[in-house]
């Protein structure tokens, strides 16, 4: 039978109970099944880290003392390489306290004898804790996906303009091939007939005159120099299509869970592109990337909408600025170096600069001071927690009111 308590289905809950007792462990697996609970029983830790290996475990209750690896070491080798939870049991009060084995990073501590009651409470106990987590960790990757799709969606207007200018000009250079083309076609049929009267020895003065006309008609000098410019600039085109679409790939790529080493001088140039028409009318770029900088161990999507969110803001904020002063284009500017351990990433802009009175709430999810359709205040909220939560990372800001703004952001070198 299939046990809810709270809308939980507890049947996909694996518990992994472990005791040199053969008695503990039948009690212990009579009631943990009775509450709906799947279960498997280990006389050892050996055998545990044996079942470990085998199938996933979202709690461990094991015995302390044990014969060969002990609780203590079994609970640490369990947190540094599986999710499982870990409740620890003893008999010998007082040689371990609750403090001790709550710090080696054990979810909760039973003393025996217990009763199947205190079981049961510290089990479900656990179990809703685990929910909560991974509740959580799903309002994250919604919110995050959620936000990237927005982000894209705001922007598309801007990309699609920035895809339009090189059609533009890739369009106007294919007709005026086309037109020169058809002029050099006549011009050719008009050789080909010179050419076999002049085999023939039959070429006359007429002849030769309509090719003259022909040729001044046509303007070889300046066909020939425009045709190889023409061509390479709608291979340019193509070319800045391409890196648009591939960035807007990256970007639209369903969100890769992994984190995989990545060159974040890339990422930015990606999110340069993507968000070019969120700036490029108010801001001039300048991009000092290290070509040293190490790969670092990172979620690629994830980053990008860190870089594109704070690029947004960036560009935001110079124009606010220059449409408030009708000044001169601000400037925005991406460095990357690496230090002992870590690759920082600046990005600072020219904007308004961000007032003191709230430096401190920017970071707050959905707090914005920008026009409703303009901004939703997730942006940095979602960079944040990308970066500290996810990455191990930390996101720093400098600001002078009125003079610009800097986010600095740095990320742990080696194994995330
Ligand atoms: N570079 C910056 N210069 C000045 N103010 C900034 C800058 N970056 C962020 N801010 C301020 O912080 C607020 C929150 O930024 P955040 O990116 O979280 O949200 P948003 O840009 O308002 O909306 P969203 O990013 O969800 O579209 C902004 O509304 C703005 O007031
Ligand atoms: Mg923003």
């Amino acid at each position: 039978m299939v046990q809810k308590h709270s809308g939980v289905d507890k049947s996909r809950f694996h518990i992994l109970i472990v005791d040199d007792e053969e008695p503990i462990q039948k009690l212990l697996k009579r009631t943990l099944n009775s509450q709906g609970f799947q279960t498997r029983t280990a006389s050892n830790g050996k055998q545990a880290l044996t079942y470990l290996k085998e199938e996933s475990f979202d709690i461990v209750i094991s015995d302390i003392a044990m014969p060969g690896i002990s609780g203590i070491e079994l609970t640490k080798k369990i947190l540094s390489a599986y999710s499982a939870d870990v409740i620890l049991m003893t008999g010998m009060i007082s040689q371990y306290h609750y403090d001790e084995i709550i710090g080696i990073g054990a979810s909760d501590f039973i003393q025996k004898p217990f009763t199947t009651e205190e079981i049961i409470l510290r089990t479900n106990r656990v179990i809703r804790e685990r929910c909560l987590k991974e509740e959580q960790i799903h309002m994250h990757n919604q919110l995050a996906q959620a936000q990237k799709l927005e982000s894209i969606g705001q922007l598309s207007a801007g990309i699609a303009h920035e895809i339009n200018t090189p059609i533009q000009y890739i369009s106007d250079n294919t007709f005026f091939l086309k037109d020169v083309i058809s002029d050099l076609n006549l011009l050719m049929e008009k050789f080909l007939h010179l050419f076999k009267a002049a085999k023939m020895g039959s070429i006359d003065a007429v002849m030769l005159e309509q090719m003259e006309t022909a040729l001044d008609k046509t303007d070889l000098e300046y066909i020939q120099k425009e045709i190889p410019q023409a061509i390479d600039q709608a291979i340019e085109g193509i070319d800045r299509i391409k890196d648009i679409i591939q960035a807007m790939k990256v970007f639209s790529h369903p969100g890769q869970k992994e984190h995989v080493p990545i060159d974040l001088n890339q990422c930015l140039q990606t999110a340069i592109t993507i968000s070019k028409n969120e700036w490029k009318n108010t801001a001039d770029l300048s991009v000092n990337l290290d070509p040293a900088l190490p790969q670092v161990v990172c979620n690629p999507g994830e980053m990008n909408q860190v870089f594109l969110n704070l690029l947004v803001n960036a560009g935001h904020a110079i124009s606010q600025k220059v449409a408030s002063q009708t000044g001169d284009k601000g400037n925005i500017r991406i460095s990357t170096t690496s230090t002992q351990g870590w690759v920082e990433i600046k990005i600072s802009d020219t904007g308004t600069g961000i007032p003191e009175a709230i430096k401190t709430q920017i970071f707050d999810p959905f707090f914005t001071t920008k026009d409703l359709g303009k901004g939703t205040g997730q942006g940095l909220a979602i960079s944040r927690s990308i970066v500290e939560e996810r990455h191990q990372g930390k996101i720093k800001m400098e600001t002078r009111e009125g003079k610009g703004t800097t986010f600095i952001i740095l990320l742990p070198l080696g194994k995330i």
